[in-house]
């Protein structure tokens, strides 16, 4: 045969292998399965104006048209969304929480979900991560992911955070890294995030200790892992739970007498958070108010209003004298959901200092 021929022959054939490795490659049946679980919040919002980046209504769009807004989902993962709320999430709820975790662990223990992205308002989505983190009972990937503008906005952030979020739920290395949150191109772990900046899009920061890794493109690159205990190697299960204990956070303040406090104990929180100034400092004038709060058996967490740095235990409170709990690296409101969890196994606030060194 002669030479050209041969040469059509051969650029026919390379032409059909690679349509077949393209089709090979994308085709659904080797995509991830992941489900999407809409909760509300900015990336579900609408802006009167295409420049409206505040003063926007959050929690209007449905988990479909999310969905349908990023038509590129279909490239790397299977996707379905599920409604389980429409909130701004400042208005988030122990219900909600709830009803969130039991779907989510229902979907994991499913062979056809590989991962679940979680999408969430900005305002409570640390607190919903740390939460999710000490109570999914799976190994498998769990994103939340929100946005800072609404997607009507110009340089709307949600779309593209939806879709990198997807690819991180899908992908192998996120297996075992714990509840995650990515925004921005930065992931992040659920217990060390917090919102930095109240209308930024680069709010979300671990600070002192830093993301887990970033996207470079589409590509999630891991730098490290979560130390402290998570998933399914902590002692939390809400399954059968109906409700969870009231813990609430009382601010410390200059001229601060503990009027806070005597409220939230006769509201009949079972804990209560104390955003301490500086190491975890308690007013002296605090201190009746919190002595009656502990002839309720009420447990008392040592945080700080500073949000970083850790609280040492006997540092500025006699811990032992009191049986203070001191929060370690928390910020409060972290610090009040693994109370919260903590209450649903023991009241001994010697069990529980040592549930706050290990989540
Ligand atoms: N209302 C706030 C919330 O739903 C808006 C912030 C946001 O989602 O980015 O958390």
């Amino acid at each position: 045969m002669t030479r050209k021929p041969l040469l059509v022959l051969t650029m026919v054939f390379l032409f059909v292998f690679s349509l077949q490795v393209a089709c090979f490659a994308e085709s659904p049946a080797n995509l991830p399965h992941i489900k999407i679980l809409a909760t509300g919040g900015t990336i579900a919002g609408s802006g009167a104006t295409s420049s409206t980046t505040i003063g926007y209504t959050a929690a209007v769009a449905p988990v479909d048209a999310l969905i349908s807004n990023v038509p590129e989902l279909k490239k790397v993962a299977n996707v379905s969304g599920e409604q389980i709320s429409q909130i701004a999430s400042e208005n988030m709820t122990n219900e909600v929480w709830l009803k969130l975790a039991k779907r989510v662990n229902q979907l994991l223990a499913q062979n056809d979900v590989d991962g679940i992205v979680i999408t969430h308002g900005t305002d409570t989505l640390e607190e919903t991560a740390y939460f999710l983190n000490l109570v999914v009972k799976s190994e498998k990937p769990v994103v939340l992911v929100g946005s800072m503008r609404p997607p009507t906005a110009m340089s709307a952030d949600g779309m593209l955070n939806l879709y990198r979020a997807t690819i991180l739920a899908g992908s192998k290395d996120a297996i075992g890294k714990g509840v995650m949150v990515m925004l921005n191109d930065t992931i992040h772990s659920g217990r060390d995030v917090t919102k930095t900046i109240t209308d930024r899009v680069d709010t979300f920061k671990a600070p002192e200790i830093g993301p887990l890794g970033f996207f470079t493109g589409d590509k999630p690159v891991f730098y490290r892992a979560a130390l402290r205990k998570h998933t399914t190697a902590t002692e939390f299960d809400v399954m059968s739970l109906s409700d969870l204990p009231r813990v609430d956070i009382v601010y410390h303040y200059a001229n601060n007498t503990g009027t806070a406090i005597e409220a939230i104990a006769q509201a009949g929180a079972k804990g209560i958070v104390h955003a301490g100034t500086g190491n975890g400092s308690i007013g002296k004038a605090e201190y009746p108010a919190v002595e009656a709060a502990q002839k309720q058996d009420i447990v008392i967490v040592r945080s700080a209003r500073v949000g970083n740095g850790i609280v040492a235990r006997n540092g500025e409170a006699n811990d032992d004298k009191y049986n203070f709990v001191a929060g370690d690296n928390l910020n409060p409101q972290k610090a009040r959901i693994l109370l919260m969890l903590a209450l649903t196994k023991t009241a001994d606030p010697k069990l529980i200092q040592e549930m706050f060194w290990k989540y």
